[in-house]
């Protein structure tokens, strides 16, 4: 499926600034180019008389079935998006048989979002405040709300300068709030309001260390922690070790640190590290299916889109974010035939080459 149409079909419709909150990345935007040609820098070796008369994209990520490894990433706001926004997305991720990860920024609180499609599975993304009671908190909820994983994002320490939003002077509009965020008194209403936006970042958790990953568990319980924004295959390993069931491999869409390396080049060093003591899922400039299954070879179990899935919920709602997941498993099925794959779990690592 054709992306780009997608995308400017969501920019004739969007506000010129929350399209680029979107669209854009960290100051020169290197990391968010580079996320979508490291993936043209892999080349197939497809095998040949595999019998691929059925193919299977079904799966499972982290003990969940889903029909698709082709997943949403979690995204903040997304009634900047649609009236719907996250209820919305959820509707569509059930439809596809794929997983929704939903962002602690979400504009429909995340029992919402989990009322909206209650039988689909989902996994809850934690930003940590230095106010680690309402983490906690946040953690305890989506753990009643019946959130299969909670996703720590590691990467965030503080926002990065996106230069467009700086431009834009981008703000959440009237009506739309943080709905999982509290009231912050010391920020005088709102803090996801306005230029409460960055008054919220700045009260990210900048102490955060591996030793924290137990705090987390603790207050999970049962539910597995993922930790979402490694790029490097020993911090995957200390993640393992410090009893991460999941590593999630990412630059949070070029968004934090730009000239961070691409995901698709740093994919294999966190597999090999990681082998098979954790379940390794990965973000960045997927727009293709046969990106997909680059990153199945390469060693991850799910492969997550955020942006193409705001462009569908952008120009079609619940449908539209439907259409994007069912479009890439597709291509993902016929890539797969193709390279002689006939089950996406079992996608060899000899399968890709430098080009
Ligand atoms: C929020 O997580 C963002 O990347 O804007």
């Amino acid at each position: 499926m054709d992306l780009s149409a997608l995308e400017a079909a969501a920019r004739e419709v969007m506000e010129p600034s929350a399209y680029d909150y979107y669209a854009g990345g960290a100051e020169t935007e290197t990391t968010l180019r580079e996320n979508v040609t490291a993936w043209e820098r892999w080349r197939l070796r497809p095998h040949v008389l595999r019998n691929v008369a059925d193919v299977t994209t079904a799966t499972s990520l982290l003990g969940s079935p889903v029909t698709t490894p082709v997943g949403v990433a979690p995204a903040a706001y997304q009634q900047l998006a649609h009236p719907e926004g996250e209820a919305a997305t959820a509707r569509g991720c059930a439809a596809a048989g794929a997983l929704m990860t939903v962002s602690t920024l979400a504009t429909v609180s995340l029992e919402d979002v989990a009322a909206a499609a209650p039988d689909a599975p989902r996994w809850f993304q934690l930003y940590v405040f230095t106010d680690r009671g309402y983490a906690g908190e946040l953690v305890e909820r989506a753990v009643t709300a019946g959130y299969r994983a909670i996703i720590l994002t590691v990467d965030t320490p503080m926002l990065g300068r996106r230069w467009r939003d700086e431009r834009n002077g981008f703000a959440l509009r009237d009506g739309m709030r943080m709905a999982n965020v509290p009231l912050d008194a010391s920020t005088g209403g709102d803090i996801g309001r306005g230029s409460g936006l960055a008054a919220l970042f700045a009260e990210h958790d900048r102490g955060l260390t591996f030793d924290d990953v137990g705090w987390l568990r603790a207050r999970a319980g049962a539910v597995p922690i993922v930790l979402k924004g490694v790029l490097r295959g020993d911090d995957a390993r200390r993640g393992v070790d410090a009893g991460a069931a999941g590593i999630w491999v990412s630059n949070h869409g070029g968004r934090q640190l730009d000239r961070a390396v691409p995901t698709a080049t740093a994919l294999g060093e966190v597999a090999d590290a990681v082998g098979d003591d954790a379940e390794i899922v990965v973000d960045g400039g997927v727009r293709r299916g046969v990106d997909v299954l680059t990153a199945l070879a390469l060693g991850a179990r799910g492969v997550f889109v955020a942006r193409p899935a705001l462009w569908g919920l952008a120009t079609g709602g619940a449908a539209g974010v439907r259409e994007v997941l069912t479009g890439l498993t597709d291509d993902l099925a016929h890539a797969a035939a193709l390279a002689g794959v006939p089950d996406v779990r079992e996608v060899p690592r000899d399968l890709v080459t430098p080009a």
